[in-house]
């Protein structure tokens, strides 16, 4: 009975999606053909989406529109289109589809983040205060683990999870919990180390409220920020590794760059405009291979209209980053490693830092500049110390890995193996007089 009632619900609301979207003039985006009631739920790609999205932009034009059990979604493939509606429009378009894998409270990471102060931190020091002390530390493991719960079912809104929810929050709960309580103990102790939560906490402790809502929006902040913060930017720097090895010209060119501005040692950030050729490798590595290759999705709070098309109001709106970066109306020759490609004109093509890596308009990804620096820092100490290699077999011949990534979320190369030489005894005195 309750299954007929379910079915008769669905069809009902089916209808009425159908009678509301034709009962003006515009059409909706054109889209991949789709079955009565199921609409597009079959072929909604499980894996490699950002690809399949990609064809269909290129099939269908860059805005499409699929519909998987009731629920709209538009596929944005060029930045023109990105930018248009998840920017210029942004008054509509910032808003989150409701994910049970994945909930990013903003307002609490926007102050903190912003600015250079604390880049040199990583994400477990800056979400808990906590410095990894050795390789069976907990808390790379717990970040991992956020990990896998928040990214490993794909695309938020996308992904069987937030279409069909199951249970997943109590596991996430209790990692979000025990963290928590741990940094409330050790200040109780006065063993507290700076840190996100912490400063918040004493925030709000000296403010004398008593807010529960607060204080769980506070956890659920530092418990993300230890999760995305981590899993992003370390996926970033695992493709840097991964993209330099395989180019040994391409890194020859920055070892000589570093050696000539920095002289033997250790870069700092200071150093970073006097390094244009290192920025533009950072940069192709990104374009070349998105970290979140369809970003995170947003939510059309009103019907609106957009070239003449209508995006139906509740729609999830997915701009297509991979295919964006890969657009050949900007990036020529897109599928090259081409770091010159960033450099200005005469010397290379001029062409536009893909900083659409971040997102658009109002939900623009606040950990952005720490990422940025984190990530530049980790690249420019690892080459001005070592060349990174494949590892050799037992013939000593180089065994290059496959260009291959695991992709759910955020994308990372599939498990390799490589090899890091000192490229000098003064480099090997210089990070031993760190140690
Ligand atoms: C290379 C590293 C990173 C990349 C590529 C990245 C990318 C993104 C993208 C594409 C979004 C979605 C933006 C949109 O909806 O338009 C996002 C959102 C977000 N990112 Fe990042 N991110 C990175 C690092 C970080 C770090 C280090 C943190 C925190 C420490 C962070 C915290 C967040 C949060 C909280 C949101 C949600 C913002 C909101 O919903 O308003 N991200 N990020």
């Amino acid at each position: 009975m309750l299954f007929y009632f379910a079915l008769a619900s669905f069809i009902a609301l089916r209808f009425w999606k159908w009678y509301t979207s034709t009962r003006g003039q515009n059409p909706l985006p054109p889209g991949p053909p789709s079955l009565p009631i199921l609409g597009h739920a079959l072929v909604m790609p499980r894996k490699d989406q950002a690809g399949v999205f990609l064809d269909w932009s290129k099939r269908y034009g860059d805005v499409v529109h699929v519909e998987a059990l009731g629920q709209s979604i538009i596929i944005l493939g060029s930045h023109e289109a990105a930018y248009d509606l998840l920017e210029k429009r942004s008054v509509i378009y910032s808003d989150r589809p409701r994910f049970p894998t994945f909930e990013l409270p903003r307002t609490t990471f926007t102050p903190t983040l912003h600015g250079n102060a604390i880049v040199k931190l990583l994400s477990h020091y800056i979400a808990y205060g906590h410095r990894v002390a050795s390789a069976n530390d907990p808390y790379p493991k717990i970040a991992e683990r956020v990990t896998e719960i928040l990214f490993g079912a794909g695309t938020p809104g996308l992904n069987s999870v937030d279409i069909l929810p199951i249970q997943v929050r109590p596991e996430q709960e209790e990692l979000q919990r025990g963290a928590f309580k741990k940094v409330q103990n050790e200040m109780a102790t006065g063993t507290a180390r700076h840190s996100f939560l912490s400063k918040h906490l004493e925030e709000y402790i000296s403010s004398g409220k008593q807010d529960d809502e607060h204080l769980e929006r506070l956890s659920l902040a530092a418990y993300h920020m230890h999760g995305v913060g981590f899993e992003t930017t370390w996926s970033t720097v695992e493709s840097f590794i991964f993209h330099i090895m395989r180019f040994p010209e391409i890194q020859k060119r920055v070892h000589e760059e570093l050696d000539r501005v920095l002289g033997g040692r250790l870069p700092d950030y200071a150093d970073r405009d006097s390094l244009p050729y290192l920025e533009c490798v950072i940069q192709e590595s990104e374009r070349w291979h998105t970290v979140v290759p369809l970003g995170v999705p947003h939510r059309v709070m009103e019907d609106d209209i957009y070239r003449g098309m209508l995006i139906p109001k509740g729609s999830v709106v997915i701009s297509n980053i991979q295919s964006i970066t890969h657009d050949k109306r900007v990036y020529r020759d897109p599928e090259t490693f081409l770091p010159e490609r960033f450099l200005p004109k005469p010397q290379g093509f001029g062409e536009p830092i893909p900083d659409y890596n971040f997102g658009y308009g109002r939900r623009v990804c606040p950990g952005r500049y720490l990422a940025d620096a984190s990530i530049w820092i980790v690249a420019a100490s690892l080459l001005t110390v070592f060349e990174i290699c494949p590892k050799k077999d037992k013939d000593g011949l180089e065994v290059m890995p496959p260009l291959e990534y695991n992709t759910s979320l955020t994308s990372h190369p599939k498990m390799f193996q490589c090899q890091f030489n000192l490229r000098s005894e003064k480099m090997r005195a210089t990070i031993e007089s760190l140690a």
